[in-house]
Parts: C-alpha cells; structure tokens; sequence
C-alpha cells in the first residue's frame, strides 16, 4: 500500500479520478476505503491495549462482586455453599379452578419466586409443584417457556395425595388448631397453591381433613403481633419455611420474610410501638391518616383479610426473579 498515492490527490468530486504517484489510477472513493485500511492497521497496537485493559477491568469486577457476596450475607448466595435439606415442600395447585385469571397470573409469580428462593437458600427443601394443569400450566407456557427448564423441582400433573405417603403429609392451615414447633426433615409439608383473598375462608383445613392427612398452622401468634389476620400468601409461607431451616428460629425467619406494611411486631413490643405511633400522631398529617386507616382495619375486619393477602400477592410482584 502506498501512502502517496494518497497524498497526491487533489479530486474534489465525489468519484473523480486522481492520478497517484505510481502508475495507478484511484477514484475518491477508493482512496478514503485506503486511508481508513491504514488507519485500522495503525491502530491495531492501540485495540490490543484497549482490549486488555476491558479485559482487566472485567476480572476486578468479577472480584469485586464475590468479595461483596461474601461481605454481605444477604445477597445472593453462591449455589456452591448449599446444604440441601430432605424435607419436602409442596404447592398444591388443585385449587386452579377456584381462581380468575388475574389471581392465577398472581400465583404464577409466588410461584416463580418459590424456586428462585429455593434455588439460592442455603438448606433447599425438595421442592413439589402438584396438580399442575388447568389455567395455571396454560399461563407458565403462554408468560415464560422457561419453566420447562427449571432444576431441582418435581412438577407433577397429579394430586400430592397421589404420590406421596399420607403418613409423611403435613398441609399447612392458618385455621389448624395445631401449631408447629418443629420442623420433621422426613416430612412433606404442603402449602395451598391459592390467591383468593380470603374469599375461600378455610379451604385448604377442610381439604386436609377431607384426606385425612395431619395439618398444621405456622406458630405465628407466638412471635409475632399482626395487625391482620394470619393468612399468608404462598410464597411467604415457602419463604419462612426456608427461612426456619436455616436459622432454626422462628422469629427471626418471620421477621426476615414479613413485609413491614404487614404490621408485624415482635409479641411483647406492641406497646412501644403504639407508643411511638402517638407520640409521631401530632407531629404529622401522614400519620394521622395512618391512625384513622388502623381504626378502619379495627372495625373492618373483613375487608382487611382481603386487603391483607392482596397486599402481599402484591408485593411478590414487583419482585424480579
Ligand atoms: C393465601 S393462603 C390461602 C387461603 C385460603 N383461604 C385457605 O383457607 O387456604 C395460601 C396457603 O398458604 C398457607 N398458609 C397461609 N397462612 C398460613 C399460616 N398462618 N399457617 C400455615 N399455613 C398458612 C396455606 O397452605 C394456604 O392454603
């Protein structure tokens, strides 16, 4: 390539003809693709560098994110660490024709964030998807194929009771009059795959004595002061089960799950709370309307077990997984 075949032209339209040093003939056009062909090789030594710097930067990043994950523990876990508990957990979908199919879609997301916890919890349970069909399955294959893929999850189109050894089943109820204390790793515990606000009122106790299987509710009131009604949505019972398994308290995995707008305050701390509710009451409008909305909850019961799961199905939305 000859530099001064460039140097020598003096076209000024836009494909003309210039004569170069040598014997050849170059148009505009061509003598541009040259000049940037010995750009590019000029600067071949300044890609490398650059290339390698990215590189280089990318690797510190790489550190800097492990070193932040082992830093801080509640970020996401590396898999690795995992201990994997025998205990089986199990969503039952046998409800799907109970829903509409904006509460279906709520449930899917539960759903997904189920696996998603389990995935990165440090004792993942076996975890069980049963009955899975109807307008749920349709609306996994419509949102995201990707279920398909999923790890570590029996999904089964069949009934639990179907699979499973009735003597191993425990169906998890807020309306048991039994409360857990332990959690028995050889049993299979299982959660009412259901978003229903409550309208269904004790459908997942009736259908564990139906099938005449042991049940249980989560020893919530022992803990825990709410200032709604005990039933929880799906996947913050999976997530406090999980929660257990690690900390092995009780407490302290309610109130690592629990959102705030739950209400939730540790038994024997009402008070203070109620304290610091008055004193702040003067100080601000905000809290006023916050007082006038707990009277509302107070004498509204009803309308609060519907907001209560509501708001939480909610806020599983908004989480990515
Ligand atoms: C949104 S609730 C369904 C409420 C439904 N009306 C019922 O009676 O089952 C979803 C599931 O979470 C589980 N669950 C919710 N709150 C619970 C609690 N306090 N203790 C044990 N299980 C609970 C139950 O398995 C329930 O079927």
């Amino acid at each position: 390539m000859s530099s001064d075949v460039v140097s020598d032209s003096r076209a000024d339209g836009n494909d003309q003809e210039v004569q170069g040093g040598g014997s050849e003939t170059l148009s505009k056009r061509q003598r541009k693709k040259l000049l940037k062909q010995q750009q590019w090789e000029e600067q071949r030594d300044l890609r490398k560098q650059k290339r390698k710097e990215r590189k280089q930067q990318r690797k510190l990043e790489r550190q800097t994110q492990v070193e932040d994950r082992t830093d801080c523990p509640d970020r996401k876990r590396i898999r690795k660490e995992a201990e994997p508990s025998s205990l089986r957990l199990v969503i039952d979908c046998s409800f799907d024709s109970l829903m509409m199919l904006k509460d279906v879609k709520k449930l899917h997301k539960q759903i997904q964030r189920c696996y998603a916890e389990n995935r990165r919890a440090a004792h993942p349970v076996q975890f069980y998807i049963t009955s899975h069909g109807g307008q749920l399955k349709q609306n996994m294959d419509e949102i995201n194929k990707g279920w398909v893929n999923w790890k570590d999850v029996h999904i089964k189109s069949e009934h639990f009771h179907e699979i499973l050894s009735k003597d191993d089943l425990v169906y998890l109820t807020s309306d048991s009059p039994n409360i857990l204390q332990e959690l028995d790793e050889a049993k299979a515990y299982v959660i009412g795959g259901l978003v229903d606000h409550n309208h269904h009122k004790g459908i997942s106790f009736e259908r564990a004595k139906e099938l005449g299987i042991a049940h249980a509710q989560l020893p919530l009131s022992s803990f825990v002061k709410m200032n709604s009604r005990k039933v929880l949505a799906v996947n913050h019972v999976f997530e406090i089960m999980l929660a257990y398994l690690e900390k092995r308290d009780w407490k302290e995995a309610f109130f690592t799950v629990l959102p705030q707008r739950k209400g939730a305050v540790p038994v024997g701390q009402e008070n203070k709370q109620k304290q610091d509710e008055d004193s702040e009451d003067s100080d601000t409008n905000e809290t006023g309307k916050q007082n006038s909305e707990n009277e509302k909850d107070q004498t509204n019961g009803k309308q609060e077990e519907h907001e209560t799961e509501h708001n939480l199905s909610d806020s599983c939305e908004r989480t990515d997984v």
